[in-house]
């Protein structure tokens, strides 16, 4: 069985998308054992509580430092056993003490493909820009802004002009990609 936490800052879709991945086994052997959120108004709690997933808010302005807010939610994670982290939407650049911790098992969905469009609006920069062709990448997490090594990616083609209808279909293929690329981590950690 692997053990999941996702963290997240926000809407939670696609927190959402892997716990329906779980509970209809496109994700197999796989439970989604623990949400953490930085925001107490982020929607992905509602998510949470109507899924029945446990969550935890963890505020970071009650710490001095990025490193005792990330050792706190490590002693939160502990009784989990968490194998994977999956960021979803969660906008914060990790720190040495969860990325030692979690060497290899933290990964990130990004809604542009990287190594192009980083940051926090990266749908709106790539369609500012007049990009064509646009996707979304899933890559494993370092210290760096949306950086480390890419396990998938997923591009299409859009020449429309609304950021709105473009949004949209980025986040549908996010609600895909994110389960497959969980499929190939777990497989990869069997090996
Ligand atoms: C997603 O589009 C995700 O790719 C993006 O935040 C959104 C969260 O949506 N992440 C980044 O931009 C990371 N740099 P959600 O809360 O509905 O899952």
């Amino acid at each position: 069985m692997t053990n999941i936490a996702i963290f997240a800052s926000g809407n939670g879709t696609n927190f959402e998308a892997i716990v329906n991945a779980v509970n209809n086994k496109i994700i197999k052997n796989a439970v989604v054992s623990i949400l953490i959120v930085d925001r107490h108004k982020a929607y992905a709690i509602e998510r949470a509580k109507k899924l029945n997933i446990p969550y935890v808010y963890v505020n970071a302005t009650k710490f001095n430092t990025r490193e005792e807010y990330e050792n706190e939610i490590i002693n939160i994670l502990k009784p989990y056993n968490i194998d994977i982290i999956c960021l979803a939407g969660y906008m914060k650049i990790l720190t040495h003490v969860l990325l030692d911790e979690y060497e290899n098992r933290i990964i990130n969905i990004h809604p542009a493909l990287l190594p192009s469009f980083k940051g926090a609006h990266g749908i709106k920069d790539a369609f500012d820009y007049g990009c064509k062709v646009f996707g979304v990448t899933v890559h494993y997490v370092s210290s760096e802004l949306d950086s480390g090594k890419i396990i998938a990616q997923r591009a299409f083609e859009y020449y429309g002009n609304s950021l709105d209808d473009l949004e949209t279909k980025i986040h549908s293929v996010e609600h895909i990609l994110y389960p497959e690329a969980i499929n190939m981590v777990i497989e990869e950690k069997q090996k």
